[in-house]
């Protein structure tokens, strides 16, 4: 899968993807990742990619041209699927949006600044806009990277068979049931008796109870 990234602050971006199970979907070729700095392709000197808003108002806004020449000129190379927009007034990231962005073949990721875009990047170059939660943040690429972190573990190969995205919260709109680990006893709390009994058709038995127990608990609303 390829992921091209446009951004004015491309540094924000570096970190997720230099550490962990990022980099290694990196070095193993499974993500082609390409992150584009906004300021290469504006035409003055002093780089700008941000303007007053017509009609007046505080804030400033994010320029068509600069977007537009860089989506265009990844348009020009090869087809991009999905072209996405990171905004707090998206559609909210679910995994079945994750599950379904992980089988696409290139996608490109616009991350927002200031006030927002210009309203006709939204209307004639972006096919997509997600949100990461109903809050506000102060650029779309903490956003990006969340987005780019629940897709890039669902491409085969990039997780072990121990680390399975199958068995996640959220897959088959369950939440995951407990997980324990040694010791079986830390002072006086116990790890439950079925985990330890090798009964494995019992053990799945519980995992599947207990993920039913969690969900009506803690996220009855999970929906598909
Ligand atoms: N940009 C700023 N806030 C955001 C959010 N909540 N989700 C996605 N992009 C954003």
């Amino acid at each position: 899968m390829r992921i091209d990234i446009i951004t004015a602050l491309p540094d924000l971006l570096k970190s997720p993807f230099e550490t962990s199970i990022l980099k290694k979907s990196i070095d193993l070729k499974l993500i082609d990742l390409h992150i584009h700095n906004l300021r290469d392709f504006t035409k003055d000197n002093y780089k700008t990619i941000d303007d007053n808003q017509f009609g007046g108002g505080a804030g400033m806004v994010m320029m068509i041209e600069p977007i537009d020449k860089c989506i265009n000129k990844l348009k020009t190379e090869r087809h991009y699927d999905e072209v996405i927009y990171m905004s707090p007034d998206g559609e909210n990231l679910n995994q079945k949006i994750s599950n379904k962005i992980s089988l696409l073949n290139n996608i490109i990721i616009l991350c927002g600044h200031y006030k927002g875009v210009d309203q006709r990047v939204r209307d004639h170059l972006i096919t997509k806009e997600i949100s990461i939660g109903d809050y506000v943040l102060t650029g779309g690429e903490l956003a990006a990277a969340v987005l780019c972190d629940s897709i890039i573990r669902l491409i085969p190969g990039v997780l072990s068979n121990e680390t399975s995205a199958l068995t996640d919260s959220f897959q088959d709109n369950l939440l995951a049931p407990p997980i324990y680990t040694r010791p079986r006893d830390y002072n006086g709390w116990k790890v439950p008796d079925v985990l330890l009994s090798g009964d494995f058709p019992k053990i799945e038995k519980w995992r599947e109870e207990k993920a039913i127990e969690a969900t009506l608990n803690k996220r009855p609303n999970i929906k598909d």
